[in-house]
């Protein structure tokens, strides 16, 4: 009844006939097995994303899954990653899928490749590129004839990138996907599932054997697969299906950190293998949404910075015990590669750093809002202001006196996802999609209205994935709808990374409130000398800070939000930081900094926390808990 999407183990079953060429993969309906070079051949897989590790630790995490005794993994292509602007391709770097592809070649893996255009993946949108709203009405993940031209293009630079990695070519790639568990998406369009498929044959060639993934139940089935496709099905947890076939789970901001044990992974790991099948495990290493790449569920409810998913092998890559019971399960069924596994990468505690104040959002914005203000009537949202991620500020003023506490609100809560409301400098309120939609303001007639809205990820699931952000309705002062507003598309990482913020205007010592302005942070750390193992990985954490983002030499590390929790630390590799000139910390603090009234710092530490206390107030808690008790199935991964 459940779906690959709770991170659960992928069954294929299979029927079908065999081919026999030399470098050949096919499907052998006759004897329900694959065929690799004509031989028989069955994978066990793990899920590993190349957009959620950094470049340099690839081959550590490859190699580490492939000496649990995997001899395949399982990888999604997030379409947005790869073409953050219409025909604007970027494969470098951290994106370089073609290097992953043979690093994982290299190590002895073969590939089950996923390459969407839908993807899910608690990544945002589900790895659709949010330029694709700019069509008000387009609907997504059908045949609409401009999602499909979009995706006709990126398919036809990506599909033919990928050919010479199929394995009949030569590569490690033996099997694609094509979309995503489409059978549980609502529009159940036929036509665009024969689009896909007739497109990939067309890339890709007749030999490549393609398949679709949908949940186990008729309904699912129904849609998602389609004649001359392989259709497979994916459980997990809940209904009439074993709960225990996912190696996690994932987290959301103000639930509680799920974990699952490792005797429970092994114990359906064994029971899967007795029984010949071909296993994926979701994930084997979840891994980082660094920068603004987490996704979020209905209703609203975003995921974390940490993508850590209780797995094998831990954000950083650490080995667990998780890891050595699926490895010892393996070795009952197949011969363990020799050789050490290698080890967990050491972690070090580079300790407090000192942060001082720098400018405001408000203060800033000349610097951050690269291509100035737009003005118009009515608020615009963010793919109208050209602008997918981050934060946007919006400005009006206060058309009446509101001598006592008035209502500014916004009635049919649209506020996507969180704003920070401040009157004449002073800040007032927050508004936050489904739990806060009213902020009280007092102040003259002419007092200016800032309200800075973050983008916390689009949803990556289900019928509510056009999400659009910003202000996407009106705000009202008491009776009357707002107008007048000046909206300020801000550049925050080119800023950060230019090293283009100043520091604060001289006022008197802040006094500790309640709120504060959303603010610029900064402080630098030198690495000690003498020790020549590093730079080594480390984790931030923010005591007493309460929410923002922040950036290491301004790579985007990610979000922080201890007071919601559960997340605490933030995963630092050390890939981004210098031995040979201080390392600069960028915090954005949206709500309060510990600065006006403690100890302004944040700590680097040789320890994680993903587990703390969800501190949320009763509402949210309680919201959350009635969430969890949800039919999972309406859920994602
Ligand atoms: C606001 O109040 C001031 C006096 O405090 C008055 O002069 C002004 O006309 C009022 N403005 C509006 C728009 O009501
Ligand atoms: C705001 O209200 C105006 C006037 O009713 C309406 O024309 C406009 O579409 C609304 N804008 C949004 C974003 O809802
Ligand atoms: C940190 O900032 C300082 C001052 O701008 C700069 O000289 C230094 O190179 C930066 N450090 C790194 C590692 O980029
Ligand atoms: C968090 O995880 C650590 C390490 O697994 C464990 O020792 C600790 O008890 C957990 N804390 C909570 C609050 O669950």
């Amino acid at each position: 009844m459940s779906l690959l999407r709770f991170g659960s183990i992928l069954l294929l079953l299979l029927f079908g006939q065999t081919l026999g060429a030399p470098r050949s993969f096919s499907v052998d309906y006759q004897n329900d097995c694959f065929r690799r070079d004509g031989q028989e051949f069955r994978y066990i897989s793990g899920s590993i994303h190349y957009s959620r590790i950094p470049r340099v630790y690839w081959k550590d995490r490859l190699l580490k899954m492939y000496m649990a005794g995997l001899n395949a993994i399982q990888t999604y292509i997030p379409w947005n990653y790869h073409e953050e602007s219409p025909g604007r391709y970027n494969f470098g770097g951290d994106r370089d899928v073609e290097y992953f592809l043979k690093l994982a070649q290299d190590i002895g893996l073969v590939v089950i490749l996923r390459p969407g255009p839908y993807i899910c993946a608690e990544w945002d949108m589900g790895g659709l590129p949010a330029w694709l709203l700019n069509k008000k009405d387009i609907v997504l993940r059908s045949s609409d004839s401009d999602y499909i031209a979009a995706v006709d293009k990126w398919m036809g630079k990506l599909l033919p990138m990928m050919k010479p990695y199929l394995y009949q070519n030569g590569g490690p790639i033996i099997t694609v996907q094509v979309e995503n568990e489409y059978g549980s998406y609502f529009a159940c369009d036929y036509n665009y599932m024969r689009h896909l498929s007739k497109l990939f044959r067309s890339h890709l060639g007749k030999e490549v054997v393609l398949f679709t993934t949908d949940g186990a139940g008729l309904n699912y089935l129904k849609c998602g697969s389609i004649q001359g496709l392989y259709a497979t099905v994916d459980f997990g947890p809940g209904g009439n299906v074993n709960s225990e076939f996912y190696t996690g789970w994932l987290d959301h901001w103000g639930s509680g950190h799920s974990v699952v044990s490792s005797a429970k992974v092994a114990k359906s790991l064994n029971e899967m293998l007795a029984m010949g099948a071909n296993v994926n495990l979701y994930m084997f290493i979840g891994g980082t949404n660094f920068g603004y790449w987490n996704g979020a569920n209905t209703p609203y409810s975003s995921q974390p910075t940490s993508y850590d998913y209780d797995a094998p092998l831990t954000e950083a890559g650490d080995l667990t015990e998780k890891y050595f019971a699926i490895r010892e399960v393996i070795q009952m069924y197949h011969k363990i590669p020799e050789g050490p596994i290698p080890p967990t990468t050491p972690k070090y505690a580079y300790g407090t750093v000192g942060m001082k104040k720098l400018q405001t959002i408000s203060d800033a914005l000349e610097t951050l809002s690269f291509s100035g203000p737009v003005k118009s009537m009515y608020p615009q949202t963010f793919i109208e202001l050209n602008q997918a991620f981050g934060y946007v500020l919006y400005r009006t003023s206060l058309p009446v006196n509101c001598s006592t506490p008035t209502p500014l609100s916004s009635p049919l809560n649209g506020v996507h996802d969180r704003a920070y409301v401040s009157v004449d400098g002073v800040a007032v309120g927050i508004f936050e999609r489904n739990q806060a939609i009213t902020v009280k303001v007092t102040g003259k007639a002419g007092s200016q209205v800032d309200i800075l809205v973050e983008n916390m990820g689009r949803i990556n699931y289900g019928k509510d994935i056009n999400d659009i952000k910003g202000l996407v309705s009106n705000l009202t002062l008491g009776k009357d709808v707002l107008t007048g507003w000046t909206m300020y598309s801000l550049s925050i990482d080119e800023a950060v990374s230019q090293g283009l913020l100043g520091e604060t205007k001289p006022t008197d010592p802040p006094q500790p409130a309640a709120l504060s302005l959303p603010a610029f942070y900064e402080g630098s750390f030198i690495i000690p000398g003498g020790i020549p193992a590093l730079p080594q990985d480390t984790y931030i954490q923010l005591p007493k800070w309460r929410k923002g983002q922040v950036w290491i030499n301004g790579f985007n590390l990610g979000r922080y939000w201890p007071t919601r929790g559960p997340q605490v630390t933030l995963f630092v590799p050390a890939n981004i930081l210098s031995t040979a000139a201080p390392n600069n910390v960028t915090v954005l603090e949206l709500e309060e900094a510990p600065c006006s009234s403690g100890p302004c710092s944040v700590e680097f530490t040789a320890t994680p926390i993903l587990n703390a206390t969800v501190q949320s107030n009763d509402k949210q808690h309680q919201h959350r808990q009635d969430m969890r008790q949800w039919d999972p199935v309406n859920w994602h991964k």
